[in-house]
């Protein structure tokens, strides 16, 4: 199966999880899309109440296209369950997300979630996290400086840029920073050190986040939790 196909088996099955009733964290990527039209045509033909709370401004046109109810993360006392994609899952299922931009969202999403599911094709799975560069998103204003301290660590940092040459935009109005590092031997202590450092806002390091991942392979998809 091609890798789409493998995506799409992986979010159509992810709904088995949704239930009459629950407020449902909605990721952002092109696996989760799938999901999100699984779950519009779900609510329709099982009369279902679900509320969603979104990770973009992406998932929220899409969801809102398809008629899905939606609050934002401040007006919920809480998350059911967070259906999101993953860019690398490790073997002890530690993960790197933000290959769309969307990790600050998506992290204050999945931290506020009871469970978090994510869907992936199998290429996700790796045995160790950081050869998907680990994107970091930080303020404008001092990033070239950020910028030179990750490249005088030897993080090998890149600015995200758009097809239009400019520095892509998040949907809080700040910069990606991608690390190409190669190999993550350390996630916790990288994810600390990024912390710690004025101007970063998040990272994609999603560290003890995951209950359950769905990974697709070409004969069905396969839970693991
Ligand atoms: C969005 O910022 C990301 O965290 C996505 O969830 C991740 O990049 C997976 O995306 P795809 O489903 O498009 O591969």
């Amino acid at each position: 199966m091609k890798q789409d196909e493998l995506k799409k088996l992986v979010g159509y099955k992810a709904v088995d999880w949704i239930h009459d009733g629950m407020i449902v964290g909605l990721g952002t990527g092109s696996t989760v899309k799938y999901m999100i039209n699984a779950l519009a045509r779900k609510i329709k033909n099982e009369h279902l109440n679900i509320t969603g709370v979104v990770t973009s401004n992406q998932t929220a046109n899409q969801a809102r296209l398809l008629g899905i109810k939606l609050k934002s993360v401040d007006a919920v006392d809480h998350i059911d369950l967070t259906i999101d994609g993953a860019d690398e899952i490790s073997s002890d299922y530690q993960g790197i997300k933000g290959g769309g931009a969307a990790l600050l969202f998506e992290k204050i999403v999945a931290t506020n979630s009871k469970k978090n599911i994510w869907i992936v094709d199998q290429s996700k799975l790796v045995d160790q996290l950081g050869a998907f560069p680990l994107p970091v998103e930080v303020i404008p204003y001092g990033s070239r400086q950020l910028f030179s301290s990750f490249k005088a660590k030897g993080f090998h940092p890149e600015f995200r840029i758009t097809t239009m040459g400019e520095k892509r935009k998040t949907d809080s109005g700040n910069f990606i920073i991608d690390l190409h590092l190669g190999k993550i031997s350390k996630p916790e202590k990288m994810a600390t050190y990024l912390k710690s450092q004025v101007g970063v806002v998040e990272h994609g390091l999603f560290l003890n986040t995951v209950n359950t991942v769905v990974a697709g392979y070409d004969d069905g998809p396969r839970v693991f939790e």
